[in-house]
């Protein structure tokens, strides 16, 4: 099959290099790529965002099928594009993956069939909003409603914090059209936990359980990233703990979405809160997490075709999908500054001196001549196994050893427990 891979940051790596182990991919096309992917598939210069172009490029290619893995083309309704063209794409349609790209949508649909998440209110007028937050029990949390590169959150302590929130999202348009709807949410406190799941609309098969780091420093300290390292599992989770999320999160949600009339097929992220009253919603992303995606695939022993085609063809409940022993850590070396301002255009040394067993996926990366540059904030993704979590964090921390280069910056703590 040809195939085409939408994006270019270290979670495509993580899918082009599991795709590529699929014996029924003859060929492997990734828009736009990046210099580690050029190693498994032929990179096109086709932004992500760039619906027209992508249509265009997969039928005059003749692609069989188009796996859209960021959220911005989901969002924007690259998948229905492609059907209406009628070229296979694995990813949920636009009305489904609004999902992620309204949080008020998805608290609107959490309340509706009673799935447990934090109390909360939809504003979209900045008065009203300044005026709940003068009444609400601190502390809150400000969201704007739309996608803000998982920077679009403020955990308030105070009332003048969180005024300052509204006001920079409603007034001073911080995240534009994403900020002119808010959600505010009281602050619900224990372990986070990534749960992504494979879904055709009907059944839900989860996968391994992962963690990320989210602020850019040791101790969750700092701004909030994409991601700045993961580990999995993520939990220690035992059978009554999965009938529990089986049961009160993961098939509430897949019929919520289809008695809606937005069957969700394709990844589903579920970013959870282990509360003491028990598993709640904090977030959901309408496809695979990265950093996630780097800890979960490599532990993925399913060819990840198989398990899309059994999407696409409705039939996920015929299929058992096995997962390898042990577990995965993976550090992201990113650019001094990120994520606020940084520089690019670095060298990168050492890729050539990391231990075979270990990954190196590229997020922010691109090739001049025989050298490989940074060209991101996140730059890469160091991914080691391990039989546990620990042996797994000491490796990849091994492995990102022997890479540098300037204003490098990671965090050291990745998978230490909570
Ligand atoms: P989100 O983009 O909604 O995932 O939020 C980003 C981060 O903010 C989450 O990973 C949590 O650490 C934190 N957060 C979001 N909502 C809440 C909440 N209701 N209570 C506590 N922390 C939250
Ligand atoms: N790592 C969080 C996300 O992918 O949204």
């Amino acid at each position: 099959m040809r195939i085409l891979l939408v994006g270019g940051g270290g979670r495509e790596h993580a899918i082009a290099w599991k795709l590529k182990q699929s014996a029924r991919v003859s060929q492997l096309f990734c828009a736009p790529g990046n210099a580690g992917i050029a190693s498994l598939a032929t990179c096109i210069p086709i932004k992500a965002t760039d619906l027209d172009a992508l249509v265009r490029f997969a039928s005059s290619e003749a692609i069989d099928l188009v796996f859209v893995a960021p959220d911005d083309p989901l969002a924007l309704g690259l998948v229905d594009r492609l059907e209406a063209a009628g070229i296979r794409a694995f990813g949920p349609r636009r009305n489904a993956a609004v999902l992620e790209s309204s949080k008020a949508f998805a608290k609107d649909l959490m309340r509706r069939y009673r799935i447990p998440t934090a109390a909360y209110q939809v504003f979209d007028d900045a008065g009203a909003a300044l005026a709940y937050v003068d009444g609400a029990e601190l502390p809150l949390v400000v969201k704007a409603d739309g996608l803000a590169l998982g920077k679009g959150v403020v955990i308030a302590h105070d009332r003048e914090e969180a005024r300052a929130a509204v006001r920079d999202m409603m007034l001073n348009n911080r995240f534009g059209q994403a900020g002119l709807k808010l959600v505010i949410e009281s602050c619900l406190s224990g372990p986070e936990l990534t749960l992504l799941a494979f879904t055709d609309g009907r059944t839900i098969l989860p996968m391994v359980t992962s963690r990320d780091h989210k602020r850019a420093c040791d101790n969750d300290q700092g701004l909030n990233t994409g991601g700045m390292g993961a580990v999995a599992p993520g939990a220690d989770l035992d059978e009554p703990a999965w009938r529990q999320l089986r049961e009160t999160i993961l098939q509430p949600t897949v019929d919520a979405m289809r008695a809606e009339g937005r069957p969700f097929k394709g990844v589903l992220y579920f970013g959870l809160m282990l509360t003491r009253e028990g598993p709640k919603v904090i977030e959901y992303n309408a496809r695979f997490g990265d950093p996630e995606a780097q800890v979960v695939l490599p532990l993925l022993e399913t060819d990840l075709l198989d398990i899309v085609e059994a999407i696409l063809d409705e039939r996920l409940n015929q299929l058992a999908i096995r997962w390898k022993a042990g577990a995965a850590c993976c550090v992201v070396a990113a650019s001094g500054g990120y994520p606020a301002a940084y520089q690019t255009g670095y060298p990168i040394h050492g890729l050539d001196q990391v231990p075979s067993d270990c990954l190196v996926f590229h997020a922010g990366t691109r090739r001049e001549d025989e050298t490989i540059l940074t060209h991101g904030g996140r730059v890469l993704g160091v991914t080691a196994l391990g039989p546990t979590v620990g042996e797994a964090v000491t490796r990849a921390y091994e492995a990102l050893g022997a890479i540098s280069f300037q204003d490098m910056h990671f965090r050291r703590d990745i998978g230490r427990p909570v």
